[in-house]
């Protein structure tokens, strides 16, 4: 594995790989000092051409605890608004020794794009292209899903029999793409539920179950229902008719939460939208593992990191 662009790409030895050294890291965080000198003398860059907060955050904080020389790029004030383009932005960053590259574009295939063409000679992290896939993200999901199926017992686990529901905006859900492919490789069942408009049309190639009914989705009483944040910024047509009506018929509502199973875990990538897909009740409730998340992008993202860029110095 030379880069991380994608989870369909990812075999189910290396899915697991990564997440037991993601536990591995976990423990290294609960120490007195957390640093540990792995990646000493790697210059790392962060290449956001997106918003971000998560990602962005715990990707530096996963570089700064690996002992990495981390620069910050974000386009909003670069020559990317002079018209620079990512060619040579990427060989801008070679030519002042970037050793690996955190990617966020719009853009669909813009990270494989940077790791196909030779601009740059490193390892590119894929932190999200456009509506393609959000690697980092199904794998921090993931973690956070066998820990919560296996507790102490994850290590080398799968989540052979798990079944999980993703609902919302599939439509232009990176997040949706890069976890149908991660947890069905590690075995679960997916099923995706929301309103014919946020569905692609054409899903025959996913290893997913598809509905429009949430209430006989969920009356299956799921292990997981991850809900997906209504993406404004990508919607360009009106896919439903009011806000009110989508959470009447997709949103986790505080009724839904109070009809599942206490072992149900509630997901959600973050940034919510909080009485829209997801009621307050079951953001903040037990089950909710939003904060757990977050917290789990940092081991996650240090096990990436580590596993692709431990050997760059030799390389050099
Ligand atoms: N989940 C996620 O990608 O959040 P950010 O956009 O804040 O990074």
């Amino acid at each position: 594995m030379k880069h991380l662009i994608s989870t369909a790409a990812l075999r189910r030895d290396e899915a697991i790989l990564i997440l037991d050294t993601a536990e591995d890291m976990a423990a290294a965080q609960e120490r007195e000092v957390k640093k540990l000198p792995a990646l000493r003398g790697v210059t790392v860059v962060n290449l956001f051409y997106e918003d971000s907060t998560r990602t962005r955050i715990s990707f530096e904080a996963a570089e700064k605890r690996l002992s990495a020389d981390v620069i910050n790029f974000a386009a909003k004030g670069s020559s990317v608004s002079k018209g620079e383009s990512l060619k040579d932005t990427a060989q801008t960053l070679h030519a002042i020794g970037a050793d690996a590259v955190v990617i966020r574009h719009p853009a669909t295939g813009a990270p494989q794009m940077l790791a196909d063409r030779g601009w740059i000679d490193a390892p590119i992290l894929n932190a999200g292209d456009g509506c393609h896939e959000h690697p980092t993200q199904a794998l921090l999901d993931a973690f956070t899903l066998r820990r919560r199926l296996h507790g102490a017992a994850s290590r080398g686990k799968g989540l052979d029999g798990a079944h999980v529901v993703i609902v919302g905006d599939i439509l232009h859900s990176r997040v949706a793409r890069s976890n149908v492919w991660l947890l069905t490789t590690l075995g679960a069942r997916v099923t995706l539920v929301g309103p014919p408009t946020l569905l692609p049309a054409h899903l025959s190639g996913w290893p997913a179950e598809t509905g429009y009914d949430l209430d006989a989705a969920l009356a299956e009483g799921p292990d997981a229902v991850m809900l997906l944040r209504i993406q404004a910024e990508r919607m360009h047509d009106a896919f439903f008719p009011h806000t009110r009506e989508y959470a009447r018929m997709w949103g986790l509502t505080e009724a839904r939460l109070r009809a599942l199973p206490e072992s149900t875990s509630i997901m959600h990538p973050g940034p919510m939208n909080r009485g829209l897909e997801i009621a307050s009740a079951a953001a903040d409730s037990p089950r909710s593992t939003v904060l757990e998340q977050v917290a789990n992008g940092v081991s996650v993202r240090m096990a990436a990191l580590y596993l692709l860029c431990s050997g760059v110095k030799e390389g050099r």
